[in-house]
């Protein structure tokens, strides 16, 4: 709700939430609160900032307002060469070579809908309002337009600026911000998602003090290394209590997010595209829209932040067709064959698929050109029919006839130097002519920023999204940039925010062509997982690291941000190809559940009891599937610290929930853990179980031949024929716990589960857990 008091005053009412700025005396824009909803503002100027004899040497705005100090406001915008002595907002150099700008209110507007995208990925709603201001500087002849759109029931509000060049001549954009949001307080504590290939969006905490903290990406993609999600909590803030705000932004290349406290103790956050290598000329009468910025106050703790993003991105990112619909079961091949298969081993591979109940067959890399390993053919996006005989419509055909869906891996936005289309167009390619190109994993990237290439790519896709009768697309980008250089214009400070927009015209007629096909976006695993992919894609393959246990963090950090519908999470082979770990195969299970399922092994190795278990975790998953993908998340504790992690995810009507809960180390003969949940009803009845696993004596197979072979005259060697034939085949299920409780019970006392194992022995009763494992528990509400 967007409420103009007195036509200066611009109160953003959410749910639960209120953004209050003003106009100032001298046109400004001071924003006077942003948190917990204020119902009504007799007085804005309780709210505003007093200085009436002026700070010392501090610069006044001008000799009429000495004691107007931008620098110890809370600012909507600031510019350079005021006062304002913090990062800036705007960074621009004018024709006369001069960079300092004095924004002034001029207007507001509210739009019932939004503002026009002009080639951005943009959030998207039902009745939903924007409120637009325009400011503007006469001297350098330039408007801004900073626009407000309020998503009423997520606790959202976005935000994108716009710059408009009036004057009759070049501009330089050196920096242009999404938002900009002043608190007038200290004592932050950022929340950062970082990592690496493989260990993408680890949580790091860092409490922010005097000076500038930025969280950004430099490599032209949003990228492992930084997530462009930023969290900012206030002290006591925890996983459920306590102020906190959500910053992200709708972007898949360079980000910026950067925190200042300043000399009074404010702080600022600023969020948009990365100034580093960025240079956009704005001709006269040309206009220039920034990506949109989000953000989201949460008085209910990182939960309640969390859920409030995840909320945003299910109802006002993610669209299309596959929305709201349930997700399939997937099998993939890369782990199972990598580049070596043909025609006759993937369909071994999905008649077994099909056999355990998967729903997809997803043919990973190496189906077209010369592909037989990472050294050639991207760009050549036709058949290998060497492997492939009868194309992609044969084995479509054969897949389906499985009662299948058939999934392609495509990389669009790479060529190898080894292929057709490098041998036609060697200048399509990322590179600065008489410089030798840095090339890793044998690929370059093609210059999107040249619309020719962009055709060039959609009618290839097209065509073979045809051939296949595809049903799913993953769309790989395993390459960040170097040797950036654009065709398309001169000023190669455009290049990387050219590229993003180049791409995200592709992905915006390539979606709106096959409104049927299932997209996931995938970069080398996560490297891309951002807000801009998921308005093309609704889901993206969350890390290549498929590892349960390093998953609990990758998952757990990612699902601060996004949610569990967006994650793609495969359950592999032990050892884990990533991590060499062994985790057991319902372990696996429970990790990769708390996402989209999928399975990423040969089945042909794998064992009757896994196959068998498979079938179970399948039949559980897609019974439990709408809680599972689109349930409302919460951490039960904070993965990251201690020796547990776990989550829950309750179903809208609170009927049912799934929890899981993870043991890093199993420690010996430790107190009871106590299981406490979350987001039940307190007034509904429960019954909570533990799912039974399937639980390998094999392990154990010493030990128990040495305790029979001490308590028993039977001798049983441990490579004997008896612990190798019988006791090593032998496979239990894990502890039969179940209780029938309240909602109250479960929120607020939890249950103390069974003893774990203590190293004195062990029964049916007890709760046996190794290294790395977890349990998942159903809780349904009694009829
Ligand atoms: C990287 C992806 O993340 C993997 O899942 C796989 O698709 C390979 N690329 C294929 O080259």
């Amino acid at each position: 709700m967007i409420n103009v008091i007195k036509d200066t005053i611009f109160k953003l009412d959410t749910k639960d939430t209120s953004y209050i700025f003003r106009v100032t005396k001298t046109g400004q824009l001071e924003n006077l609160f942003y948190g917990k909803k204020i119902k009504e503002l007799p007085d804005e100027t309780a709210l505003s900032e007093k200085n009436s004899v002026g700070m010392g040497t501090m610069v006044g705005y001008d000799q009429k307002h000495q004691t107007m100090i931008l620098d110890n406001l809370c600012l909507e915008y600031s510019g350079i060469g005021k006062g304002d002595y913090r990062e800036p907002f705007l960074d621009v150099t004018l024709s006369d070579g001069t960079y300092v700008t004095d924004f002034i209110f001029k207007s507001h507007k509210i739009l019932s809908g939004k503002n026009d995208s002009l080639g951005n990925a943009a959030s998207y709603g039902e009745n939903i309002k924007t409120l637009e201001i325009e400011l503007i500087d006469n001297y350098a002849g330039l408007s801004m337009f900073l626009y407000y759109t309020v998503f009423y029931a997520s606790d959202v509000i976005t935000r994108q600026t716009k710059l408009v060049n009036n004057s009759k001549d070049r501009v330089q954009i050196k920096r242009i911000m999404s938002m900009q949001l002043d608190l007038p307080y200290a004592g932050l504590t950022m929340l950062t998602f970082d990592g690496a290939w493989s260990r993408e969006r680890n949580k790091i905490e860092r409490a922010l003090n005097s000076g500038i903290t930025i969280n950004d990406s430099k490599s032209g993609a949003s990228s492992n290394r930084h997530n462009p999600l930023t969290v900012f909590k206030r002290e006591n803030c925890t996983q459920d209590e306590g102020e906190c705000f959500g910053v992200n932004l709708i972007y898949s290349g360079n980000h910026y997010t950067a925190a200042e406290v300043g000399m009074f103790g404010k702080t600022r956050i600023l969020s948009g595209i990365n100034p580093y290598c960025f240079n956009w000329d704005l001709k006269a009468g040309e206009q220039f829209l920034t990506p949109e910025g989000v953000m989201t106050f949460s008085s209910r703790g990182l939960n309640g932040m969390s859920q409030n993003m995840h909320s945003f991105i299910k109802n006002n990112i993610v669209r299309g067709n596959w929305k709201d619909k349930e997700r399939p079961v997937l099998i993939n091949s890369w782990e199972a064959m990598f580049f070596d298969f043909d025609e006759e081993k993937l369909l071994g591979l999905a008649k077994e698929s099909a056999d355990l109940g998967i729903e997809l067959f997803v043919l990973d890399d190496g189906w077209f050109g010369r592909r037989n390993n990472d050294r050639s053919s991207l760009g050549d996006w036709v058949v290998n029919k060497k492997k492939l005989p009868e194309g992609l419509k044969g084995l479509s055909d054969k897949i389906k006839k499985l009662g299948l869906l058939f999934g392609l891996w495509v990389e669009p936005e790479m060529i190898s130097d080894k292929s057709d289309l490098y041998a036609l167009h060697p200048d399509w390619a990322v590179k600065i002519e008489g410089r030798t190109p840095s090339i890793t994993r044998n690929q370059m990237q093609l210059d999107l920023t040249r619309p020719e290439i962009v055709d060039y790519l959609y009618n290839a896709l097209e065509a073979v999204f045809e051939e296949g009768a595809v049903d799913y697309v993953k769309w790989d980008y395993n390459r960040t940039f170097s040797d950036m250089m654009s065709g398309q214009t001169d000023n190669q400070g455009e290049f990387f925010h050219r590229y993003i927009l180049g791409l995200y015209n592709l992905l915006d007629r390539l979606t709106a062509r096959f409104p049927n096909i299932l997209f996931e976006s995938c970069a080398s695993g996560g490297n891309r997982f951002d807000l801009g992919m998921l308005c093309f894609m609704p889901q993206t393959w969350t890390s290549d690291n498929t590892d349960a246990f390093q998953r609990i963090f990758i998952q757990e950090g990612t699902g601060y941000g996004y949610p569990p519908s967006t994650m793609g999470a495969h359950v592999s082979e032990t050892p884990n190809n990533q991590t060499f770990r062994t985790v057991s195969f319902d372990g696996r299970f429970n990790t990769a559940s708390f996402g989209l399922l999928g399975y990423e092994l040969d089945l042909n190795y794998s064992s009757k009891q896994d196959k068998k278990s498979a079938i179970e975790q399948i039949e559980f998953y897609k019974e439990h599937r709408r809680t599972f993908q689109f349930g409302t998340y919460y951490r039960l504790m904070d993965g990251f610290s201690g020796n547990y992690a776990g989550w829950i995810t309750v179903s809208e009507d609170r009927s049912e929930a799934i929890a899981v809960m993870f043991t890093k180390i199993h420690y010996a003969n430790t107190n009871s853990d106590i299981l406490r949940l979350k987001g039940l009803d307190d007034d509904k009845m429960y019954k909570i179980e533990a799912r039974r696993q399937a639980f390998a004596l094999k392990p154990f197979v010493p030990i128990v031949s040495k305790a029979v072979s001490m308590v028993t005259p039977i001798k049983l060697p441990e490579d004997g024929v008896i612990a190798k034939n019988v006791l090593e085949k032998i496979v239990l299920k894990t502890e039969k716990e179940e209780y029938v409780c309240g909602g109250d019970l479960l929120n607020n006392a939890g249950i103390k589960l069974h003893q774990p194992l203590v190293g004195m022995g062990f029964d049916l009763e007890t709760r046996i857990l190794l290294d790395f494992e977890s349990r998942l528990y159903l809780i349904k509400e009694l009829e």
